[in-house]
């Protein structure tokens, strides 16, 4: 390491955790971040997790050992080919699905060897799901459908209707409560779909391709939601193909044939002003 910068690492220890100074002390070229730091327990920890289909005599392995963190806080995204394992990912990370092998730890509970009861449970209690085709009860109102996780974790009907309507507030859609999906745009039926997702108040919010049936100035809108409820201190995890979409990320993951290939890592780079504090 050159004087100056060996100067600046001594300077600013006191203020730098060690993955700061890590990357202070690296030229772009040689530029490989490593994991960000996860102070306490990851929300999400990940070991060589796998996924095998058997079909007939072929084996399809559509998550090949992966392993992977993310702490709670985090806005990640996930990008891959289609077939690459992404579904299969965000399935098993949200608890629809079990793994063949590995283990998956959810704010340090091991979710891999959770009956479909138990995992039933965690799934009502910590996950909000989105998905591309928005699963939107047709004849329900936009107040019904985000009510519906409240019913199933069995809250009260006055609660719900407070708990649903505040939601859709969140998402700036009180005004549409009594639309049905058919009498909503594609980007507010989306909302709705992200309201019932955060209805309670989830750990996780996982979405698999949100804005893949949208036009592209709906889909921008629907990544303002997720920005604007990451900053709120929601943990964020988006598959998309979109790379408009992905780079509202902090992490980029890269799949490839079920495997994590790379991982890019958007975090600003250091400054001097970030450093001292701009004057
Ligand atoms: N239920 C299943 N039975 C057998 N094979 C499956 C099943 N689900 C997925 N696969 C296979 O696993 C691989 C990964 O599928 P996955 O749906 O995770 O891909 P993806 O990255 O989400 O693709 P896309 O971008 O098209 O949505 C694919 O080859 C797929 O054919
Ligand atoms: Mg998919």
């Amino acid at each position: 390491m050159s004087e100056p910068l060996q100067e600046v690492r001594n300077l600013s220890r006191m203020y730098l955790g060690d993955y700061d100074l890590w990357r202070l002390s690296k030229t772009p070229d040689d530029y490989r971040p490593p994991k960000p730091p996860t102070p306490q327990t990851p929300l999400i920890e990940v070991r060589g997790l796998s996924k095998i289909y058997q079909m007939g005599t072929v084996q399809v392995r559509a998550l090949d050992e992966v392993d992977l963190d993310i702490a709670a806080g985090e806005y990640v995204t996930i990008m891959g080919p289609s077939g690459s394992g992404k579904s299969t990912l965000m399935n098993l990370i949200g608890c629809l699905d079990t793994p063949t092998s590995g283990s998956y730890r959810l704010a340090g509970e091991l979710i891999s060897e959770l009956d479909d009861d138990q995992l039933a449970d965690i799934r009502n209690r910590r996950i909000g799901f989105v998905f591309q085709t928005f699963n939107l009860l047709p004849r329900a109102t936009a107040l019904s459908n985000v009510e519906l996780p409240l019913i199933y974790s069995r809250i009260p009907p006055a609660q719900r209707a407070e708990q649903a309507h505040r939601a859709l507030e969140e998402v700036d859609l009180a005004d549409r409560m009594d639309h049905r999906p058919s009498e909503l745009s594609g980007g507010e039926r989306q909302r709705v779909a992200i309201a019932r997702a955060l209805v309670t108040h989830p750990s996780i919010l996982l979405a698999d391709e949100p804005t893949g049936n949208l036009d592209s100035k709906t889909g921008v809108e629907i990544m303002h939601v997720f920005k604007r409820l990451h900053g709120t201190g929601q943990t964020i995890i988006v598959v998309t193909h979109d790379p408009e979409v992905s780079a509202m990320g902090h992490r980029i993951l890269h799949l490839h044939d079920g495997r994590l290939i790379r991982e890019e890592s958007r975090l600003k780079p250091l400054t001097t002003s970030r450093l001292y504090g701009s004057r």
